[in-house]
Parts: structure tokens; sequence; C-alpha cells
């Protein structure tokens, strides 16, 4: 939404809350619907440019979503320290100042998508120590340092799908230790570090898709032991390691590693044959995964040329056995026509002996 759009709306609000007080009305933000018995606030897409002031405390939901909030500011939530529910997606959110959501201890859930946030502040998750479910996804971060997150102790489900995070801190999960679905679609990582997940035991689904991934370190995926879906599609793999999936020690984890630039050799063949060989690990779209190399592949589906592509390496390993054979046999008959020729002059000489 456009920043003079926001600036009209700023205007045209100022009034309704005076002429509340003045009326005596129960306290309600302008433009909102309050339910105080069951404790809802819904200020949803009502032109508000701020969090209202004016909210009754005690509630435990409160609807900010498509407004045009732009900034959220320190103790804009003062005394709603009953709340477990704030939504505020789509409310064009640059900036989240300092302590802005620190009163609220009892939070459980966040939505904060569809903003336009490009940093996270410090102390971001500063007692929000009962926030279990987080959105960020749709916004424009880059960066994941080792702090911002950090406080986010009961932490279920984070979503930080659709920003332009290209680089994560090896400790930016280090306290999230129950988390269950991290979903990191949609950015523009390049590797998946050693570490990186050292904290996520409990990890259940992993979505990596539509990153720029082209390695996975080897040791990347050893702690996890819940895993039950690793999301890999659309990224920039042309080779993985047997070893690097093997420490997978979960009961039964899907793979989806369709739409990435596979080099298909005899190797990828080997690797992927080998997966698909742990019972624990099942590539859900291998009949989906398409060569990009070599030339003479390009194009083809891996799971059609299979067995294919080692024949030539078996054949060229053919070829060296069988031309390693040849020449010992060569040498061993030279030697037995050798010797038996020299057999032949023996006797030869010596039935010449025997005439003189
Ligand atoms: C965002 O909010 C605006 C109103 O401010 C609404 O028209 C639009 O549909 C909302 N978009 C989404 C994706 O919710
Ligand atoms: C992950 O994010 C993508 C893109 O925002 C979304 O479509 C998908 O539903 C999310 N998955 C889960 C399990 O939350
Ligand atoms: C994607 O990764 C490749 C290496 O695989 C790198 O050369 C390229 O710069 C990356 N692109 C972006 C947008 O990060
Ligand atoms: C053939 O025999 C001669 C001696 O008669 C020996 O010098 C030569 O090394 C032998 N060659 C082979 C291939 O065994």
């Amino acid at each position: 939404m456009p920043v003079s759009g926001c600036t009209m709306l700023a205007v045209m609000l100022l009034l309704p809350p005076l002429l509340d007080a003045m009326l005596g009305l129960k306290l309600c933000p302008s433009h909102c619907l309050c339910d105080e018995p069951s404790g809802l606030v819904d200020c949803r897409a009502v032109g508000l440019v701020r969090v209202p002031p004016n909210v009754p405390h005690g509630i435990w939901l409160l609807d900010l979503s498509g407004n045009c909030l732009t900034e959220v500011h320190t103790r804009s939530f003062v005394g709603l320290w009953s709340l477990k529910i704030l939504l505020m997606s789509n409310s064009s959110i640059q900036t989240l100042q300092p302590q802005c959501l620190s009163s609220l201890q009892f939070l459980e859930r966040l939505d904060l998508s569809f903003n336009r946030l490009r940093w996270l502040p410090q102390d971001f998750s500063q007692r929000l120590s009962s926030l279990q479910e987080l959105q960020l996804d749709h916004n424009l971060l880059q960066h994941l340092d080792s702090t911002s997150l950090g406080d986010f102790e009961s932490l279920r489900k984070l979503d930080l799908s659709y920003n332009r995070i290209r680089a994560m801190d090896v400790g930016a999960f280090s306290r999230l230790s129950r988390l269950s679905l991290l979903n990191l679609t949609g950015n523009g990582l390049n590797v998946l570090k050693d570490g990186v997940l050292s904290r996520q035991q409990r990890l259940e689904v992993l979505l990596l898709g539509h990153n720029n991934i082209s390695l996975i370190e080897t040791q990347a995926l050893a702690p996890l032991r819940s895993l039950t879906l690793f999301g890999l599609k659309g990224n920039q793999l042309e080779h993985i390691r047997f070893k690097t999936f093997l420490k997978l020690q979960t009961t039964s984890t899907h793979l989806q590693m369709s739409f990435n630039p596979w080099t298909c050799d005899c190797e990828l063949q080997r690797v992927f044959s080998k997966i698909r060989h742990v019972r624990h690990l099942h590539v859900d779209d291998y009949k989906d995964m398409v060569c990009h190399a070599p030339l003479q592949q390009a194009g083809s589906f891996l799971a059609s040329l299979d067995s294919q592509l080692c024949i030539a390496e078996t054949a060229s390993e053919l070829v060296i056995t069988i031309t390693v054979m040849l020449a010992v046999i060569g040498t061993l008959i030279k030697a037995e026509h050798n010797r038996s020729k020299n057999k032949q002059t023996a006797s030869d000489t010596d039935s010449e002996r025997q005439e003189r």
C-alpha cells in the first residue's frame, strides 16, 4: 500500500476516539469490534495507522491485520498481559521498535506475515517465552543472526518463507529446541551448514524448497531425530553425498528433491540407489527428477536412465579387466611356448649329441 494512502487515513481517524470518550462509550478502539465477554478485538482492515492505545485489557485475541501500521512503537501493547494471539499481517510494517512486544509474556501466536520487515530488533524474542507459533513469511528479511530468535524457548512453528534470507548464523536457532516446523521456502540460501540445526532434535518438518542451495554439509542433518519431511525442491543441487543422508537417524523421512539441476552420472545413480535402499528414507518425487547434465542426458528422467548410467562405467571397467587378463594370458602362453621351445632345443641338442 502506498505511504500517501496511510497519511490520509491518519487524518480521517483522529476524531472518533475523542467522540467515544465524550459520549462515555465503553473502551473500544474506533471502527473495531470489541467482544469483551469472549475476549476478542477485531480491527481488521479499518485503516489504522498505529496500534490503538485504548484496547480493553483482559482480551486474548487482537486482530490488526490489513491496516497501515508502518511502525510498531515501543510499549504499544502495555497492559495487554493476557493476550494470546496477536495478528498483524498485511499491515505495511517496516519497523519493530525495541521492546514493542515485551509486555506480551503469555502470547502464544504472533502473525507478522506480508509486511516489509528487513530486520528484526535484537530484543525481538525477549520475554516472549510462551510463543509457540510465529509467522514472518512474505517479508524482506535478509539475514538471521544469533540473537533475535534467541528467547523463543517454546516456539514450535516458525514460518520464514518468502523472505530474502541468504545467510543464517550458525546459532540462529540455537535456543529453539522445541521447534517442530521450520519453513524457509522461497529464500536465497546457498548452503545448509553444519551445526545450524544442532538443537533441532524435535524438528519434524524442514522446508527449504525454492532456495539456491547447492551444498548440504556432511553433518548438517546429523542432529535431526524426528524429521518426517525434508523439502528441497527447486534448488541448485547437482550432486549429493550418501553419507550426508545416512546421518539422518529417524524412523521415517520423506525427501522431496525434484527441480534441481542434477548431473546424472553413475555416481548420482549409485547415491540414489543406496538412499532408496535405506528403509527409513523415501524419495517422494524420484520419478520426477530430471537430469540437467551431462549434455546427452539433459532432459531425461533419472529414473528412466537408472541402471544405464553405470553401464558405460561397467563397460570400461570390463574392457580394462579383459585387457589385463589378455596380457597375463599372453605372457603365460609366451612363457609356455618359450619353455617348450627351450625343451625342443634341449632335446635337439641331445639327439645331435647322440648322433655324433
Ligand atoms: C491486505 O489488506 C488490504 C486492506 O488494507 C486488503 O484489501 C487486501 O486484500 C489484504 N491482502 C491480503 C493478502 O490479505
Ligand atoms: C511453507 O511456506 C509456503 C510458502 O509460504 C506455504 O505455501 C506452505 O504452506 C508452508 N508450509 C507449511 C507446512 O507451513
Ligand atoms: C546461487 O548459487 C550459485 C552457486 O551455486 C552462485 O554462483 C550464485 O551467485 C547464487 N545466486 C544467488 C542469487 O545467491
Ligand atoms: C625364453 O627363454 C630364454 C632362455 O631360453 C629366456 O632368456 C627368456 O627370458 C625367455 N622368455 C620368456 C618370455 O620367458
